[in-house]
């Protein structure tokens, strides 16, 4: 149970603490960079965690440490990870962990077997027992569509098994570009949906049906698999039985990469690798699991992002992938921790006593040092930036590329730390800007897998600290009830509004 007042205790001690300068952190502590910097290993290779340049130090840690205690951050963690009733508002546990292997013992076992399933599935597949099949369109949004378009794309670069496209937006532009890159009579469609609702997904999902129709599929339905914690709605749907793939009510959607959301990982990959993924996250999920204050990647991790959003007021964080593979990691992190923590009540329904997550946003290296980083480096805004690279290339060019990319992004870790005086005040840098680096040994499904597993811990971590739910969504229910009456007419909205849908030809009154 957590103890509020204590909390509250915690908090103020924190405020009141110095954040002396980087530089002079480091020159105080010869340990520091001991301290701060810690390598995961995971069985081939590893992850190294370098949050020595942000601003926690051992005042900070402690500070932390004693809000963790106060929050029951343990007890939280243990309640997570033995499928406890997390999800007060709604009511359910937030078991994506049993889908890696760590649970309670039904929900590892029914994970266990949705996987036979779906690992049953993408095996007919490869051997053709559903013709040739060279294209997958996997059609989902949110959740349903952000882990597979970033795994795929880190993972499937060089030679996937099929060729997949993730169409999300409901804007027809989306999916025909697919289908100008896709032979229908070679396609698979994947509808990804946890609720088998989503207007976007099934108006998507009715129309490239009807593309494969109009091209001559013999039995466009025999083409429809589905991915879902409703299977009913997607019998309904007229899918056959034997091609939904399930998974738990359980699985919140921006945590479901690893249940059968994942399937075009899968079948881009083959299993194996999807397995070697689910282990990557594994092996983070027994750290989380042990690893006690700031020794815990994830909770000292969230240490800083607090820091930052609370004892300094930074109203963003940005994350940099200088790996063109990890380009769509911002936008999966964007969901992953604004849906989760972008919440202005506690889990008892009372104001929060601070900030919550911060914007997340983020771009890749090198192309974002020549748009965004001046105002990094010289704008007002103090921004938090976390820096995410690979030592093996993923690229076969002559060495340079990367030697390149790898020195620019330590450089800007070092040129937003050190700063630069001048006589001229347009050409001064500040300095003393923070920023995190995770340096992936090499980018393969074990250590994605334990890069994503360490953001959803991290997320949960920070929501811990706050106090929040961070596995409901309610916020974005107001807008899809609007659109609803729109579209159904005869409701009345404000004057701006009633005027565009006018200007649109939404709305049949003059
Ligand atoms: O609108 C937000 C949301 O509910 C996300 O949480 C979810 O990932 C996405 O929509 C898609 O939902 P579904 O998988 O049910 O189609």
């Amino acid at each position: 149970m957590a103890d509020l007042a204590a909390a509250d205790e915690a908090w103020r001690a924190l405020h009141a603490l110095e954040t002396p300068r980087l530089a002079e952190l480091f020159a105080s502590d010869p340990e520091r960079l001991a301290k701060l910097s810690t390598r995961i290993e995971l069985g081939e290779g590893g992850i190294l965690f370098d949050w020595s340049k942000t601003h926690l130090d051992d005042a900070h840690l402690a500070g932390f440490e004693a809000l963790a205690e106060a929050m029951d951050f343990s007890g939280a963690r243990e309640n997570l990870l033995s499928g406890g009733m997390v999800n007060a508002s709604e009511q359910r546990a937030a078991e994506h962990t049993a889908q890696r292997g760590m649970g309670s013992e039904e929900a590892v076992a029914l994970a266990n077997a949705f996987h036979a399933r779906m690992a049953a599935l993408v095996e007919a597949l490869h051997k053709g027992l559903f013709g040739e099949i060279r294209h997958v369109i996997h059609i989902g949004i949110g959740g349903s569509a952000l882990g597979p378009a970033l795994a795929v794309e880190a993972l499937a670069r060089h030679g996937a098994m099929v060729d997949v496209h993730v169409v999300s937006n409901v804007d027809g532009c989306a999916l025909e570009a697919a289908f100008a890159r896709c032979d229908p009579q070679a396609t698979m469609l994947a509808i990804a949906s946890k609720t088998f609702t989503t207007v976007e997904t099934m108006t998507n999902a009715a129309s490239a049906l009807a593309w494969l129709e109009t091209a001559g599929v013999a039995d466009p339905y025999g083409r429809v698999v589905a991915l879902t914690a409703d299977p009913e709605k997607a019998l309904d749907w007229r899918v056959d039985e034997t091609r939904i793939l399930p998974f738990a009510e359980s699985v919140g959607g921006r945590y479901s990469l690893w249940s059968s959301i994942g399937f075009p990982v899968a079948l881009a990959l083959g299993w194996p690798d999807f397995a070697e993924m689910l282990g990557g996250a594994a092996a983070m999920d027994r750290h989380f699991a042990s690893a006690d204050g700031r020794a815990n990647l994830p909770l000292r991790a969230a240490f800083a992002d607090l820091l930052y959003a609370r004892l300094r007021q930074c109203q963003t964080r940005a994350v940099f992938a200088y790996d063109e593979r990890l380009a769509l990691l911002p936008s999966y992190l964007q969901q992953l921790e604004m849906e989760s923590n972008g919440k202005s009540v506690t889990a008892e329904g009372d104001p929060v006593g601070g900030p919550t997550a911060p914007v997340t946003w983020g771009g890749v290296g090198t192309d974002a040092q020549h748009a965004v980083f001046q105002l990094l480096h010289q704008g007002t805004h103090l921004v938090p930036v976390e820096f995410v690279a690979a030592v093996v290339p993923g690229d076969d060019l002559d060495e340079a590329h990367h030697r390149a990319l790898l020195a620019s992004c330590f450089a800007q870790g070092a040129a937003l730390m050190q700063g630069r005086s001048s006589e001229d005040a347009a050409r001064s840098y500040p300095g003393d800007r923070p920023s995190a680096t995770i340096l992936i040994d090499e980018l393969a499904p074990a250590s994605f897998g334990a890069l994503i597993a360490f953001h959803e811990h991290r997320t949960f971590a920070n929501a811990v600290l706050m106090g929040i739910n961070p596995f409901d969504q309610f916020g974005v229910e107001l807008g899809k009830d609007i659109a609803r009456q729109m579209e159904q007419g005869g409701a009345s909205f404000d004057p701006s509004t009633e005027a565009l849908m006018r200007a649109a030809g939404l709305s049949s009154q003059e």
